[in-house]
């Protein structure tokens, strides 16, 4: 069965309660709904050395993988420090989500303003790099 979105905020909003982000002290959740319909989450992972902290979407993609999923059907993202912020994937992170998503991935993001804002990895990322 297909997760609805709300269930998809809520998983990504509780795992961002777990980022460990002591230097930004902003905490970002992500949860994927893979093809199957199962949900795989992730929160940034901060470093001493700072370029090597890892972001909450790779997380999410790294357990996706780890459990078997083969495709981002669905993908929530929700970041902030005290309060809820606009949070879009970094640059990497859209080039990580386009190598699992299809056509109709949906990137959602929760706003500061507690809207939900959806855009096509193509909107995020066009003419992206893959190998054929
Ligand atoms: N971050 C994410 O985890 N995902 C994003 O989409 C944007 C930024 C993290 C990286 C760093 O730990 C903190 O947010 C501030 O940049």
């Amino acid at each position: 069965m297909a997760a609805s979105e709300a269930e998809l905020f809520e998983k990504a909003a509780m795992v961002r309660e777990r980022a460990y982000a002591p230097y930004s002290k902003f905490r970002v959740g992500a949860a994927i709904e893979d093809e199957a319909g199962r949900i795989h989450v992730g929160c940034n992972v901060e470093n001493a050395a700072y370029p090597i902290g890892a972001c909450a979407e790779a997380g999410a993609i790294g357990a996706m993988i780890a459990e078997g999923g083969k495709k981002i059907k669905k993908i929530a993202v929700i970041g902030g420090g005290a309060a809820i912020e606009d949070c879009t994937p970094c640059g990497g992170c859209r080039q990580r989500i386009a190598e699992f998503a299809d056509k109709g991935t949906e990137i959602l993001l929760k706003g500061g303003d507690g809207e939900v804002r959806r855009y096509s990895i193509a909107e995020l990322l066009p003419v992206s790099f893959a190998l054929k």
